[in-house]
């Protein structure tokens, strides 16, 4: 009872954890378009039984993987409109509305994944994060998916070359993600991430890009032949909420939200990093695509073609933002 009453400040005079019914209950919708066993399906998963335990069943965040509910390019009007409470999507996909986001899908802008939390947490990111509210949103954290890889059938992607002519589904809908297969000589379609394994199946598309998480939870694998390892791109993720939802939470519960999200946040990264390569492992182990480690000069030849990227892109959002990532 006394656990209740301190996290909701509530006047009532006794509420027994038993008694907690169905009316009283905070239910949060978090939805997503990933595997339970990825990196953030996993997060999600943890974040809710943390949220349960913590406030004895009061808060009850409902998990939806797999675009269950909702796929790209629909979550976020779900969210707004109060379909749903909670989504952690790609940065890429935040482009579409704030097209700086697309400052995440530069090539090779990152040389490892902890520089990202100090990014995100410096000034650039929090302008970033800042604009989000706009559209009735607040971020709270970054999630790290990893570095992608490129798939394809065709031929193995070896050389800048390689790429002349295939065609590769991106994320809906960032400009510098189709800027970089065009420079390249490749054509880019975005598609939901839940059309991506027909797309490939079908031949709609020739390839994609992704992490191994993704490619292995989604079988990517049994219909493509070639894996690159090129760690070319960051994919990761910021958790969103429902802005007014968020605030309109009583006090002690938003604090024991934000500190099982912190904590899961902190778990999350090594869980990725742990996931990623168990995942390559098997990946490896099953033998289903034939995978080529870009040794040291093709990725330099890699990153040397995609450099335009970055003028391109500093078209659209100007230089100044685009100089920052040259070296982060
Ligand atoms: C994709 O669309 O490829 C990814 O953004 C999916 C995800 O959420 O990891």
């Amino acid at each position: 009872g006394c656990l209740l009453l301190w996290i909701t400040g509530c006047q009532r005079n006794v509420i027994d954890q038993q008694q907690v019914t169905k009316d009283e209950r905070i239910v949060i919708k978090f939805s997503h378009v990933v595997a339970e066993n990825s990196p953030k399906g996993l997060a999600a998963e943890r974040f809710a039984s943390l949220v349960r335990r913590r406030t004895g069943g009061y808060v009850e965040v409902q998990v939806y993987p797999n675009s269950e509910l909702y796929k790209d390019g629909e979550e976020f009007d779900a969210l707004k409109n109060g379909a749903i409470e909670m989504i952690a999507p790609a940065t890429s996909k935040l482009s579409a509305m704030i097209p700086e986001w697309q400052l995440f899908d530069l090539p090779y802008a990152f040389n490892n994944l902890e520089n990202i939390p100090h990014f995100v947490n410096g000034p650039v990111g929090q302008m970033l994060l800042a604009r989000l509210e706009e559209h009735s949103m607040l971020g709270l954290a970054v999630w790290h998916n990893g570095f992608k890889q490129m798939t394809n059938s065709s031929h193995p992607l070896q050389r800048p070359e390689d790429y002349r002519g295939l065609e590769f589904r991106i994320m809906p809908f960032s400009n510098t993600l189709k800027y970089q297969f065009e420079v390249l000589g490749a054509v880019a379609y975005p598609l939901a991430f839940s059309d991506v394994h027909a797309a490939l199946e079908t031949g709609g598309v020739d390839g994609e890009e992704n992490t191994i998480s993704n490619i292995f939870t989604q079988r990517f694998d049994q219909v493509q032949k070639y894996l690159t390892i090129s760690d070319h791109g960051y994919l990761g993720y910021i958790v969103i909420v429902n802005k007014e939802f968020w605030e309109g939470l009583p006090e002690g519960i938003r604090k024991i939200l934000e500190e099982a999200l912190a904590e899961v946040t902190l778990w999350e990264r090594e869980k990725a990093a742990e996931v990623n390569a168990q995942q390559l492992a098997a990946l490896e182990r099953e033998g289903e695509i034939k995978i080529h480690y870009l040794n040291a000069e093709e990725q330099k030849a890699l990153e040397e073609a995609l450099a335009p990227v970055y003028e391109m892109l500093a078209e659209d959002i100007g230089t100044e933002l685009v100089d920052l990532m040259r070296n982060s």
